[in-house]
């Protein structure tokens, strides 16, 4: 029999490495990677002893309906779940310490029991009695949730089967351990077990389990994304600690749309939904100003505007300063590159300073149009039209390029009392509702356009 080799894992992404090495090639993370002992060996090759069950595709849907899914009552999260919660899958809800995630699952756990679901409450973290206190700030206390403070694998999985109930919070996975693992709570070893057994038991059961997993900053902890491939969804609940503002995102839904957001507010008695997350993220907005843009967006399957803002100063470092907040900063560069050589608008010598107004992040490539707005207009001191909002994609040759759901971004866009609409010349429109509609063919047509200069 072979010897058992140690392996190397990378608790940020569960990448497997022949030897320890500084830094991660797989996901690029640093000093993440930790030795793992070698798994047991078990009785070698060859044929096993029971022979796996199989059925027709058809029969499938005949044998198993589709099952129904439960509402929790809080309607952003039901949303991102796909319309609530299915039996028997599994989810994992990630997200940096400190950013709500036990706050939203007690929240979301509370209101299902209102509504006569059994939840379970399982918390490694907290003592019952810290629990009771948040359920008290939260006004829950009256919610039939059961909670627990277990840690130890075995039993918890005993209790889930012996009380079946149809949603089980398990808080946090990082804390679970199990016996048949030789390796220290949060170890990559044990999160993937502890992962893989609650997995499988929802499977088995039909009792919809959710994990929550930290995003960790030091190597020795597993990080969520190490279970990622396991579960049927995976959200994560992200914000900026200085805002009051949440974003629950799916990232992976077996059951429903990925990239479907849910906004909530931190408030002294718990996340409040936010349903009009437009306004919300606007709100901030007073009189024109140079380097505002506002960015007409679709996350998942609804628009939501963003103000794009943007501050250029004269630098005195010899590489100029470039802080991208919200935006990504690899798409900030090409454009900056893109005014440059096909604009001719140099930003060399000058520090940039990008963010998206009220700690939302904004990934679609139809923010480019507003970022370059952004830009030029803090660059040229000229505020953009006060009534007008942009998207775009802009390529590297400098052409704007169509995007998805322009009607939509539109009729967002015209709720919220915007009157103008700057966007690509090749974007097809069916309708246009009582906006005016400024069609650019590029970025140079669209600076001498808006800032009257080519
Ligand atoms: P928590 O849900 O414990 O975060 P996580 O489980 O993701 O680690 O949230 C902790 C933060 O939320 C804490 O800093 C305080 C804040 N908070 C409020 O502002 N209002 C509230 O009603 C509650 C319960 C928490
Ligand atoms: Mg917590």
């Amino acid at each position: 029999m072979a010897k058992p080799v140690t392996s190397f894992t990378c608790t940020e992404c569960g990448a497997a490495h022949k030897k320890w090495a500084g830094r991660c090639d797989a996901c690029g993370a640093w000093n993440s990677i930790v030795e793992e002992a070698p798994l047991a060996q078990g009785p070698g090759r060859g044929l096993g002893a029971a022979r796996g069950r199989m059925v027709p595709l058809a029969g499938l849907a005949t044998d198993e309906p589709p099952p129904a899914r439960t509402a929790s009552g809080v309607e952003e999260f039901d949303r991102v779940l796909g319309g609530g919660l299915v039996p028997g899958s599994a989810i994992l809800v990630g997200g940096d310490p400190g950013i709500g995630k036990s706050t939203l699952l007690l929240q979301a756990a509370a209101a299902l029991a209102r509504r006569g679901a059994q939840a379970i409450y399982l918390s490694g973290e907290e003592a019952g009695s810290q629990i009771r206190m948040r359920a008290a700030r939260l006004g829950l206390t009256d919610a039939p949730v059961r909670l627990g403070a277990e840690t130890n694998l075995r039993d918890i999985l005993t209790t889930l089967d012996a009380e079946k109930p149809d949603l089980a919070v398990v808080d946090s996975v990082q804390t679970l351990w199990s016996d048949q693992v030789q390796a220290a709570p949060g170890s990559v070893a044990q999160v993937r077990a502890a992962a893989h057994e609650l997995v499988t038991f929802a499977k088995r059961s039909g009792v919809a389990v959710i994990l929550v997993g930290h995003v960790t900053k030091d190597g020795q902890i597993a990080g969520p994304r190490v279970v990622e491939h396991m579960v049927d969804t995976v959200l994560y609940f992200e914000g900026e600690r200085g805002h009051q503002f949440r974003i629950l995102r799916s990232v992976k839904n077996r059951f429903g749309p990925a990239g479907e957001i849910g906004v909530f507010e931190m408030t002294g008695g718990g996340l409040a939904e936010v349903a009009n997350p437009s306004a919300l993220f606007l709100s901030e907005r007073g009189q024109p100003v140079a380097g505002s843009a506002v960015f007409a967006g679709i996350e998942g399957t609804r628009p939501v505007l963003t103000e794009v803002q943007a501050l250029v100063a004269p630098s005195t470092l010899a590489s100029p300063r470039r802080t991208v907040v919200g935006l990504d900063s690899g798409r900030v560069s090409t454009i900056l590159a893109v005014l440059e050589s096909r604009c001719g608008i140099p930003f060399a010598g000058l520090d940039v300073f990008l963010n998206v107004a009220g700690g939302m992040r904004v990934a679609e490539p139809a923010a480019d149009l507003a970022i370059a707005g952004a830009l030029l207009s803090a660059r040229e001191d000229a505020p953009l039209p006060p009534e007008a909002v942009l998207f775009g994609e802009i390529s590297l040759s400098g052409a704007l390029r169509p995007v998805a759901q322009a009607e939509n971004r539109l009729k967002e866009a015209q709720k919220l009392g915007f009157s103008q609409a700057i966007l690509p010349e090749s974007q097809r429109l069916e309708g246009d509702g009582a906006m005016r509609i400024a069609r650019m063919a590029d970025l140079t047509g669209f600076v001498g356009e808006v800032f009257g200069a080519g």
